[in-house]
């Protein structure tokens, strides 16, 4: 969890603002839609609320020279002026701000599923390079700057640019000879204030990097406490965390160090400035060329424009970092997809019959050329036959898996299903006459009702309970006080192997596929286990054509052929009693050493 964290926390790189960028950067606003004359009303609003706060300093200013000028009679006028001006301003601002959020949630709700909806139809080949976890981290960082940028940071930096020039104006009118001075003090000390306080941000953004380092060590030796334990090693550990906590201590000083030079700085050079720009006020008012109400008016109208400056630059780097986000969300959605139905339609109306032809396949992994994996294999299974593939580890049996479920195309050769070349059919047909059984289940976070039911959305709890029957799981399941409804995956109950196995096989029952693949469904079980979902998975093979990739040959004895993988080619093929006979030969020796080590 803390990792995960750490990733989203991470500052987001800067693109450069060029003219590329912009481009990118328009794309993100055909999203916007109909909900477009939001964002124009609002940045109507915007102007207003802009507007009305450049009233107040010049208004105030009024009311005070009223005292100056003795003419009384427009304090009350000018006052009511004032609070009309203040429930104006607060009203514009809640348009503003409200128009600004909806038509984000708006835009964003349409991005956000428009990615999700075009990572999911991906092909294996982009996951198989991008780090998933990295990917899904980057994501929601990525949607989450954007979102605050389009809220807020474009509104504000409008906001404070309208405030800047409309300021400079008023000053100008004001005093220009005050206004000179002004300029030559206050932007400066406001760089350098935000300059200062970046450098101040690094360093306790350091602070929590250590500490979050600090962190994974308490995880590490939580999570791993056995091997602690075991290995005696709560020396080691302790003296890892207590160095790691040393170095906070020293970083974390140094900040303070730097943040408290950093108010002796705000103290003695903004109020400085302040007290520079009021001094020489007072001596152009001692000498009659600037009224007191000016004067105040002038401080209040520097004051928006100090203020305003130094959040231009920060302002700046946050829309630097959303067009970056924008280019990389987009990257994703240029990605290309395969062309799966996601419809909902799913191309049910396809029901194949299960035969199946690999014919001269060969096939290298896009990610690593140099070595082929399959090499010109060819083999045939008919409706209804189990056929098992065995082969040392490595030899690419899950790669031909993975080539019927089309997750890759052969780059020669061809595999006809049914007779005809499985580019033919629409992905998402094919796909639902097939259903895989993995060596390691993966079980959603929600209930096993819900987990079973993934093989058929929207399957009937009875549909659900006749396929744990199958499946041999419904004993399990009904031993737990929550039956059905008891939660699994990550946050839910542990699940053993084996019942993780057999959820995955009442799973597939409820698919009712055609061709049923098994990849070494049962390897990672004990014995006792093994027998139920053997038992389960011969089931579930009864009257479709099953590939079986396994592990211990005693299981796929009685298949109607083995055909026998090493490095990429198929080296021997035939029935248990063929390759048996077939003296020196790879499944014979295969055979004899798994024998030997049941034995020994
Ligand atoms: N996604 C991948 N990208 C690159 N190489 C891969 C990928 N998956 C598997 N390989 C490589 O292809 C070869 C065959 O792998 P695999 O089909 O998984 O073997 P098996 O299932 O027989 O153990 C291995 O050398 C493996 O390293
Ligand atoms: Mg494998």
């Amino acid at each position: 969890m803390a990792r995960k964290n750490d990733l989203s926390d991470k500052e987001l790189p800067k693109a450069k603002l060029d003219k590329k960028a912009l481009e990118k950067t328009k794309r993100l606003f055909s999203y916007i839609g109909k909900h477009k004359w939001k964002l124009y009303l609002g940045l109507f609003f915007l102007l207003l609320t802009g507007a009305t706060a450049l009233l107040f300093p010049l208004l105030l200013g009024k009311l005070v020279k009223t005292i100056e000028n003795k003419d009384f009679s427009d304090i009350n006028r000018i006052g009511a002026l004032l609070i009309l001006v203040l429930i104006g301003q607060s009203i514009f601002s809640y348009f503003r701000v409200y128009l600004f959020v909806n038509y984000t949630e708006n835009t964003l709700a349409t991005l956000r599923q428009k990615v999700y909806a075009h990572l999911i139809t991906l092909p294996m080949s982009y996951f198989v390079q991008k780090r998933v976890g990295d990917l899904n981290s980057r994501m929601s960082a990525d949607i989450a700057q954007i979102q605050d940028t389009l809220t807020t940071t474009i509104a504000e930096f409008l906001r404070q640019f309208i405030l800047v020039t409309g300021g400079l104006i008023f000053l100008v009118i004001i005093s220009p000879k005050l206004t000179l001075l002004m300029l030559a003090i206050v932007p400066i000390v406001a760089i350098a204030a935000v300059m200062f306080g970046r450098f101040i941000r690094k360093t306790s953004r350091k602070v929590q990097e250590k500490i979050a380092e600090s962190n994974t060590i308490i995880e590490e030796t939580l999570q791993g406490i056995t091997n602690v334990k075991a290995f005696a090693n709560e020396y080691y550990e302790n003296k890892r965390y207590t160095l790691s906590t040393q170095e906070i201590i020293k970083i974390g000083i140094l900040g303070g160090k730097y943040r408290g030079s950093f108010s002796s700085f705000v103290i003695f050079c903004l109020f400085g400035a302040i007290v520079t720009v009021i001094w020489y006020g007072v001596v152009l008012a001692s000498r009659n060329q600037l009224l007191i109400g000016d004067l105040i008016s002038f401080i209040l109208y520097s004051a928006f424009v100090g203020a305003s400056f130094g959040g231009i630059a920060e302002l700046y780097a946050q829309i630097q970092k959303a067009v970056g986000a924008v280019e990389r969300v987009f990257e994703i959605l240029d990605e290309k997809a395969e062309p799966l139905q996601i419809d909902g339609q799913n191309g049910q109306l396809v029901s194949l019959k299960g035969q199946i032809e690999f014919n001269q396949v060969a096939f290298t992994y896009p990610s690593r050329q140099e070595v082929p994996v399959l090499k010109k294999v060819s083999f045939q299974a008919d409706k209804g036959q189990t056929i098992a593939i065995v082969g040392p580890s490595g030899s690419g049996k899950s790669t031909m898996v993975s080539l019927l479920l089309r997750f890759y195309d052969p780059d020669s050769g061809e595999i006809l299903i049914d007779g005809i070349n499985s580019k033919n059919y629409a992905l998402t047909a094919l796909r639902n006459n097939m259903a895989i059984v993995p060596q390691d289940v993966i079980l959603f976070g929600g209930s096993i009702k819900e987990n079973i039911a993934y093989g058929k959305p929207g399957a009937s709890l009875e549909e659900v309970k006749e396929a744990a029957q199958k499946a041999n799981a419904l004993a399990f399941i009904e031993n737990f006080p929550e039956k059905f409804d008891t939660l699994v995956g990550d946050r839910g109950l542990k699940l053993s192997g084996g019942q993780r196995q057999r959820i995955a096989i009442a799973r597939a029952v409820l698919k009712n596929p055609a061709i049923l693949i098994l990849d070494e469904a049962t390897s990672s079980l004990d014995s006792e286990s093994e027998r139920m979902v053997q038992d389960a998975l011969d089931n579930l093979m009864v009257g479709r054509t099953s590939i079986v990739i396994a592990h211990r040959l005693s299981t796929i004895r009685h298949a109607d052929k083995i055909i026998v993988l090493d490095k990429g080619n198929i080296v021997e093929s035939g029935t248990h009693e063929d390759l048996m006979r077939l003296q020196g030969g790879l499944y014979q020796s295969l055979s004899k050493l798994q024998n030997q080590v049941t034995v020994g």
